[in-house]
């Protein structure tokens, strides 16, 4: 295997180690950014006069046509990216390439090169993020009163609307473009320079290089900039957070899909067959996201055991940060896609969602809130609705059926007026208190949403 060490070996190595070590496939992932600190690099260098301008500039031209001509160019039977772009290098430019490496360590670089894939990547992310967003938004508008029932315990608690539930999973996306702004902040500083673990001897410009590769600034410390891998790990735990999301999201597509609950039918783009029950139509991919969630909270586990005690320096150990990085950003780029396409797809129905309001007692609490508008302590309020639930049960009827009579002879104490409540879409249309499901509260919230999403600052893509 083609290295870019040996000097100092007198034997080769053996077979076995060559392969263990080897990083190149994976690596592939973020040939680019090598490519693009290496410009930076190079000419930073030739602004120095460390290598001549004219050097810089054949460095710069042999690295950009590596660029144009794709990975397919580099060679797979090296160590990593950066051997199999350096020796490209010296294939189009000679000897010269053997300049590129001055005042520079694979460990500043592949360092470098992480902070820029993971910067690149989470705007990806955060598109598709954005995107979802406006899905929700858009449903939640169009469905702001259409009732469906609302849970606690996987019980049905209160009377509430498919839009005011889709907002819901909204903000929970919302909070994920805030925790990537914060990350963004707290990751973009620069490497480069810092070399092995001790900066140069070299009179090397890091302003320079941390410019024009779009970080705000140097890290300060050579022996920190190649050591630390947190930005990372903040990657992992935001997809980690967001797959978390994505399976709440795909519980509920999977349940409300079911015969049991008939909320909606998912279309035939987003779901499977069965090879013997020919009926079936199987929220696969809702499933796999769920099931998927946890490699995901697993590749932030991974990484964080494997620094967990390790000594300050560059270790070999951090080679194993990309694969769970690389994983678990594919896999939230491709559940996002697939919330928002099952979303997107999804026939409600918003008749069988209305008619199960009825019938489940879950306008109790708004007749217990009437009593004490009134006057009765909530707790005494409480306790007669409960006496009313009791006799309906007696009864064989539910709260909506009740008349004066019925009520009358069941609590004589709950004046008749109380019975306008009792119908679901009064309930809703009754809690109007900040960030309910009232018409005028959840058309407040959808403003409220609707502004946040045409102004927040991510993604900073077209
Ligand atoms: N493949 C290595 C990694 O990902 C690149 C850095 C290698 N540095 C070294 N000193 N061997 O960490």
């Amino acid at each position: 295997m083609k290295k870019l060490w040996g000097g100092a070996f007198g034997e080769r190595t053996d077979e076995l180690v060559d392969r263990f070590g080897q990083s190149i496939e994976t690596d592939l992932n973020f040939w680019q950014e090598d490519i693009i600190g290496s410009v930076a690099h190079a000419r930073m260098l030739g602004a120095c006069g460390i290598i001549s301008q004219e050097e810089a500039q054949q460095l710069i031209d042999g690295l950009e046509k590596i660029h144009e001509q794709g990975p397919n160019y580099l060679r797979l039977d090296v160590e990593d990216v950066h051997t199999a772009i350096e020796m490209r290098l010296g294939e189009l430019v000679g000897e010269v390439a053997g300049k590129l490496h001055t005042a520079r360590s694979r460990n500043d670089q592949v360092a470098t090169d992480t902070r820029l894939f993971v910067h690149n990547e989470l705007l990806l992310v955060l598109d598709l993020v954005k995107k979802l967003q406006g899905l929700l938004l858009e449903k939640g508008d169009q469905y702001r009163s259409a009732l469906m029932p609302g849970y606690t315990h996987q019980q049905r608690a209160q009377p509430i609307t498919l839009g005011f539930h889709l907002m819901a999973h909204f903000w929970a996306f919302q909070r994920h473009g805030w925790r990537a702004e914060r990350l963004f902040d707290l990751a973009n500083y620069s490497p480069l320079g810092a070399a092995a673990l001790a900066g140069s001897t070299f009179p090397i410009d890091r302003d320079m290089t941390s410019r024009e590769l779009g970080f705000t600034a140097p890290i300060p410390n050579a022996l920190d900039a190649t050591s630390d891998r947190s930005y990372i790990m903040d990657a992992l735990h935001l997809c980690a957070l967001i797959m978390i999301d994505l399976s709440r999201v795909s519980q509920e597509l999977i349940l409300f899909s079911t015969r049991e609950f008939g909320f909606l039918r998912l279309s035939d783009t987003v779901t499977t067959g069965s090879s013997i029950m020919p009926q079936k139509r199987n929220p696969d991919m809702a499933e796999l996201i769920r099931g998927r969630t946890g490699r995901a909270i697993a590749n932030w586990t991974t990484l964080a055991t494997t620094m967990k005690a390790l000594p300050l320096g560059y270790n070999r150990d951090t080679q194993e940060d990309k694969p769970p990085l690389f994983d678990s950003l594919r896999k939230v780029r491709d559940s996002i896609k697939l919330v928002h396409l099952m979303i997107e797809s999804a026939e409600w129905d918003l008749e069988k969602m209305a008619s199960s309001v009825r019938g489940d007692f879950s306008t109790a609490t708004d007749l217990a809130d009437f009593l004490a508008t009134n006057g009765l302590p909530f707790r005494q309020a409480h306790e007669l609705v409960g006496q009313v639930v009791r006799g309906c049960d007696a009864k064989g009827i539910t709260l909506e059926d009740l008349t004066v009579e019925t009520l009358r002879d069941i609590a004589p104490e709950v004046p008749a007026e109380a019975l306008s409540v009792l119908q679901p879409e009064n309930s809703v249309r009754r809690r109007e208190s900040l960030g309910g499901p009232g018409p005028n509260a959840l058309g407040a919230q959808i403003e409220h949403a609707r502004r946040i999403y045409e102004v927040s600052g991510f993604p900073a893509i077209a």
